[in-house]
């Protein structure tokens, strides 16, 4: 059935060159599925007993890693960012990567920063590549037509779009190749590997004599090239690396590096049966989770890509379109690619090279004066008295960057604040200063303005106030 409604898409395009691209995608998309059908009729769940902490040689320390990298590595280096996602969380309709971070500058204008200052300062030529879905390519085009006459090369590709699946019957949501855009998805970062084969960006990166690929998601403003894990994947000859990050209470959700019957794997939450949930999350057992910076042997891909081929783990994705169906979109992890790659391990990095806008709490610390920037990094201004960064928990009327933009006037001093919970309808003056530990909780129908120029220290606000 799946099948002939594919075809029935396929026949909707009268363009031959278009068809055949559509058809190759199809054809993906069917391949997927059919491995989910089945991996549903073996019931194929993991073990769980069988699953193990990856061992002491699984997760090298990151402060255990040579400290006198070769540059001329770099030469054989290129960065990609997987762009293809919405941020929908957040409420973002359109890249996440177009998003102002920082002195007007996007996630993209911060990573074209790092890269042009790697470049010039080690006197290489690193490209950027920018793996785009339907979702994202325009927003990311009008970012980057303006580096168009500089140094640096940045190439983008597109993910690939598929059809999202009624739950009903397990038949395509879209009736033709050109049915609106709800009705499609991008299968997730893990769809990396076939775009990058298939619009012949690897081959292309090959032939430049490139080597290494270090992956990382556009809103991770801590994923800048790092030298030292680039001379340790060569010095163990290791086809892939993903750094890992210790594991704290808020981080329940990252997928995790698991020994399973001998095998490196990566496990996401989704993959877990519900009665070991709670296992999944502790802390104790699984200590550490994927940052999602991933550094890849291109020579191996190839090989993997031509040869076995690279299944990964399909996570199924339930999610209601617009107008109410009810459907499932089948998606891959980039990470789970790992045991497809020889000597494939993590390294247990710095937790500062994981620095994502995952909420609007997220950005409001960025925006502050708790960082400043350094050649598109973050860097910790010094005059914080404490190492560590202030905690911030804004309530849902702060969920959306919508509601954020209009409820900051202007982003508040926040370099002596310890720890910030807003929750109802608050509004935020000019240059106002938020220092120790501040609560502000506007009731039910109430809504509390922060004047201008106010000075909040160790304050709990709450009620219908006006000030
Ligand atoms: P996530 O989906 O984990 O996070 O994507 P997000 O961007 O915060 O999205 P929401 O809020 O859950 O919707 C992690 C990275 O993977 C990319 C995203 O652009 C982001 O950089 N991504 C995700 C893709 O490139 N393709 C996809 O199909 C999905």
């Amino acid at each position: 059935n799946m099948r002939n409604e594919l075809n029935r898409l396929v026949s909707s395009i009268s363009d031959p060159k278009t068809k055949k691209l559509f058809d190759t995608e199809m054809q993906s998309f069917f391949y997927l599925f059919t491995r989910y059908l089945a991996e549903k009729a073996e019931s194929k769940e993991l073990v769980w007993d069988n699953i193990r902490s990856p061992g002491a040689d699984q997760i090298v320390p990151y402060d255990q890693l040579p400290t006198n990298p070769d540059p001329k590595n770099m030469n054989k280096l290129a960065v990609l960012k997987v762009n293809g996602g919405l941020g929908t969380s957040m409420g973002m309709t359109g890249a996440k990567s177009a998003l102002e971070v920082k002195d007007d500058m996007t996630f993209l204008d911060l990573t074209v920063r790092q890269i042009e200052h790697l470049n010039t300062a080690n006197k290489v030529d690193v490209p950027l590549i920018l793996m785009t879905s339907f979702n994202t390519h325009e927003d990311t085009l009008r970012i980057i037509k303006k580096y168009a006459n500089q140094q640096l090369r940045i190439t983008t590709f597109n993910q690939s779009r598929y059809p999202r699946i009624l739950k009903e019957d397990l038949t395509p949501a879209p009736k033709n190749a050109e049915d609106d855009k709800s009705k499609w998805y991008p299968p997730g970062h893990g769809d990396l590997y076939n775009a990058l084969y298939q619009s012949g960006v690897l081959d292309q990166l090959l032939s430049e004599g490139k080597e290494y690929l270090f992956v990382s998601n556009s809103d991770n403003l801590g994923a800048v090239v790092d030298e030292t894990i680039l001379q340790h994947m060569i010095d163990s000859q290791s086809e892939f690396i993903m750094e890992v990050t210790d594991k704290t209470k808020a981080d329940v959700k990252g997928g995790t590096l698991i020994d399973y019957e001998g095998n490196i794997q990566l496990l996401e939450i989704a993959q877990v049966p519900s009665e070991h949930v709670e296992d999944f999350k502790s802390v104790r057992k699984f200590k550490i989770f994927n940052t999602n910076n991933l550094w890849i042997n291109l020579k191996a891909l190839k090989r993997i890509m031509e040869g076995e081929g690279m299944e990964l783990d399909i996570i199924v994705n339930p999610k209601t379109t617009d107008d109410g169906q009810a459907v499932i979109q089948l998606e891959t992890a980039a990470g789970a690619a790992i045991k497809h790659f020889r000597n494939g391990h993590g390294v247990n990095v710095p937790r500062s090279r994981f620095l994502p806008v995952k909420s609007c709490s997220d950005l409001l610390l960025i925006k502050s004066d708790i960082y400043s920037l350094e050649h598109g990094e973050l860097v910790l201004n010094e005059n914080r008295m404490f190492s560590t960064t202030p905690v911030i928990k804004l309530g849902d009327h702060f969920k959306k960057i919508a509601q954020f933009q209009k409820r900051f006037k202007k982003i508040p001093k926040i370099i002596e604040l310890d720890h910030l919970t807003v929750t109802g309808d608050v509004y935020f003056g000019r240059n106002v200063t938020l220092r120790g530990t501040v609560i502000i909780v506007a009731n039910e129908g109430q809504r509390i303005d922060i004047p201008d120029g106010c000075v909040l220290e160790n304050r709990l606000l709450s009620g219908n106030l006006t000030m």
